[in-house]
């Protein structure tokens, strides 16, 4: 059940939402840049610290602070300047830390822009789930996985090297995992669609829609849980085991249970 905020958390103002301006900086990732957006992480997007940005997304999406912080520690790495405690949302955008291909909404490094939303790579996403107006572990994986294949065709067609390995993998996964966990219920893989496409196309929390914050913190368990349902629930499941050099789906498994482990291991 979803409550205004947090509990034990000063209530936060949804409707204060401003795009970046001149001289802002923005990430790859459409949720940091939808609170800073929402003026709770700088506007400018421009040093952030790892408390910081650990306090704001546990006080203000309930994101477990263990998770937040897995983030954190990439996101410092990004900082060209590696004496700094402090980044840029920009920096975000280095590719091989968090940065990966196959996103669902920007492009791959071997064709320019890694950062920016695209348009025509987001709506090929938004096409699998065609009439749907509501998520569910199938159409989440679906969608991610043609988002996978497409890239790969791309790739191929191109004549570029296509990177998509337990890394890309595991990072992918998290990422469905993640805005299914803090949009919606953690157990059940079902948010609005509408709610999705705010997130990404805006940058905004689709507040105003009827999102509210989970009121328990989004947990590791959790997260297993949900990423488990996603890697089950894709149909090629065998085909992407291979693919990605874990040669069994029994693998794929093991890979998902230790998930927050590995994106440690593999920043
Ligand atoms: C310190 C915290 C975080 C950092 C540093 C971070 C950073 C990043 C980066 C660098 C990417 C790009 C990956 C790619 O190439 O696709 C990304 C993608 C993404 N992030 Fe975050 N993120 C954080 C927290 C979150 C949270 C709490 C959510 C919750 C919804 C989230 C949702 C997403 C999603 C859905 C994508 C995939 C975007 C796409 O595929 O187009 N992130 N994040």
């Amino acid at each position: 059940m979803a409550t205004e905020t947090p509990e034990g958390h000063p209530p936060i103002d949804w409707s204060k939402w401003e795009p970046a301006g001149e001289g802002d900086v923005r990430s790859p990732c459409p949720m940091i840049n939808a609170l800073s957006n929402h003026h709770i992480l700088p506007h400018n997007g421009k040093g952030i610290t790892k408390g910081q940005i650990v306090s704001v997304l546990t006080k203000s999406i309930n994101l477990d602070s263990k998770i937040a912080n897995v983030f954190a520690t990439g996101a410092l790495a990004t900082n060209p300047d590696h004496s700094a405690h402090s980044f840029d949302l920009d920096h975000l955008r280095k590719h091989g830390v968090i940065e990966h291909d196959v996103s669902l909404s920007r492009n791959d490094i071997a064709f320019g822009d890694n950062h920016s939303f695209d348009k025509s790579v987001w709506e090929g996403v938004m096409k699998s789930y065609g009439e749907k107006t509501e998520t569910d572990f199938a159409s989440v994986s679906k969608a991610r996985y043609e988002r996978v294949m497409a890239a790969k065709k791309a790739h191929e067609e191109a004549g570029k090297d296509f990177q998509y390995g337990i890394k890309e993998f595991v990072l992918s996964y998290g990422e469905s995992a993640l805005f299914l966990g803090i949009l919606g219920d953690p157990k059940d893989g079902k948010i609005p669609l509408e709610h999705l496409k705010v997130l990404f196309e805006q940058e905004r929390l689709p507040y105003k829609e009827g999102w509210r914050p989970l009121e328990q913190p989004l947990t590791q368990t959790q997260m297993n849980h949900l990423i488990f349902s996603l890697t089950t629930a894709n149909e090629h499941k065998a085909a992407e085991a291979a693919e990605v050099g874990l040669g069994t789906v029994h693998a794929v498994t093991s890979a998902v249970t230790s998930i927050l482990p590995s994106f440690c291991n593999v920043m």
